[in-house]
């Protein structure tokens, strides 16, 4: 029997201690050992439960106990996670966490010290969910050079711009249901102004490259720009607009963006609904690869942290190697990244079409009858910089989001 300890009795911390449960039969056929969650750190009591008796206030409890094997971190944010896991680790006990802020700031430094020390810390839950992608990325996709990664990889906003985009509903009515629903941040501006995404893009380009790319060098545009008109569009144009998170490799180096897109139907990301993610890999041997599963909520992510969870108790005093190193990736400028866009202006089409088509050349112009006063174009490829030169030319410019139209 292998001993954990759970830290937090949260959506997640109870979602672990349920799958446990639930599943307690096939998880110990593959770890090999009967998984027992001997406490759980909470700072709540909870007196009509039976997790009430493994409830512990004093972290100590555990790191003093020699027989907890590992320690699962279900907490969230920074604070005292980041404490909570590194001395976990001084004191011989392999750590599983859930928390994207933790391993995209402290990731690589934790991986060198659960190798130091012949243990692991493992996070496949940090993005995606429920999906595998930690794993394939380090363990099965190690014979490519990884040229891009792009994902839609935060459920709450996924959620919002699918019901946008099926409902006709404005951004604020819908950002309230995805919070009931407990998909959202404790601060949903992490989800809707797109860090969250942010962060999940960082750890992702880290372990392809092996190198730390910081989440807060990584250009970040978020949703609630986007309204109900910017959806009419889209569906005009038989296309979907979602948060995507992208590291890419192109010839002048690798950027990474976190942005509203306006995505073509043909686009892998495009059909991704609800509170679903996706991850877009291209491998320059193996092509494209598509994962996709629930990105968010209780039992999908609990999922992935059970995994790891059995993968950490296959592999006692043995380190997994992981590759992410702490020396930093430099990213590319993101003015020189080439990119479409979409724009949306106010006005009449032939006042400013002559002005349009001398800065741009070649555009795509869109009319939706049923819009007075207003007409949308889309752009050839420029640089950011180049577009930014371009529009600053054009009055009542009231949208602008990046394409693959
Ligand atoms: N708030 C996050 C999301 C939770 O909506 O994707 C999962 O990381």
């Amino acid at each position: 029997m292998i001993n954990i300890a759970v830290l937090g009795y949260g959506t997640i911390g109870a979602g672990v201690v349920e799958v446990l449960e639930v599943n307690k039969k096939i998880i110990a056929h593959h770890a090999g050992y009967e998984i027992n969650v001997k406490y759980v750190l909470d700072l709540r009591d909870f007196p009509n439960d039976r997790i009430q008796e493994k409830i512990v206030h004093d972290y100590n409890i555990i790191l003093q106990d020699p027989q907890i094997k590992i320690v699962v971190e279900a907490m969230g944010g920074i604070n005292p996670a980041y404490e909570f896991a590194r001395k976990a680790l001084e004191s011989g006990k392999s750590v599983v966490t859930s928390n994207k802020e933790l391993v995209a700031k402290h990731g690589a430094e934790l991986l060198k010290l659960a190798k130091e020390s012949s243990l692991n810390f493992l996070f496949e839950a940090s993005v995606g969910g429920g999906i595998p992608i930690i794993r394939p990325l380090n363990r099965s996709l190690t014979a490519d050079v990884i040229t891009e990664i792009s994902g839609i990889l935060n459920g709450t906003t996924n959620f919002i711009l699918t019901k946008m985009q099926m409902e006709g509903l404005p951004f604020d009515a819908v950002l309230k249901e995805a919070q009931e629903r407990g998909y959202a941040e404790r601060n949903p501006e992490a989800d809707v102004e797109g860090h969250d995404a942010g962060r999940k893009i960082a750890i992702l380009s880290s372990l392809a490259h092996g190198l730390q790319v910081d989440y807060d060098k990584i250009y970040t545009e978020g949703i609630t720009k986007i309204t109900d008109i910017d959806v009419k569009y889209a569906k005009y144009l038989d296309a979907s607009i979602r948060l995507v998170a992208t590291c890419k490799t192109v010839e002048a180096g690798t950027y990474a963006r976190v942005s509203p897109m306006l995505l073509d139907s043909d686009h892998p990301l495009a059909d991704v609904y609800d509170v679903y993610n996706a991850v877009h890999v291209k491998g320059n041997m193996v092509g494209s690869l598509k994962f996709q599963g629930q990105g968010a909520g209780k039992l999908p992510t609990a999922s992935a942290v059970v995994g790891d969870i059995v993968d950490a108790a296959k592999h006692p005093h043995i380190n997994i190697p992981m590759y992410w190193d702490e020396q930093k990736l430099e990213l590319l400028d993101i003015d020189l990244v080439p990119v479409k866009f979409f724009v949306r202006v106010i006005g009449d089409i032939n006042e400013n079409r002559e002005k349009i088509d001398n800065l741009y050349g070649n555009v795509k112009y869109v009319l939706i009858p049923s819009l007075v006063n207003e007409f949308a174009f889309i752009t050839e490829e420029f640089t950011e910089k180049e577009h930014r030169e371009k529009l600053s030319n054009i009055i009542n410019v009231v949208s602008k989001i990046r394409t693959t139209l």
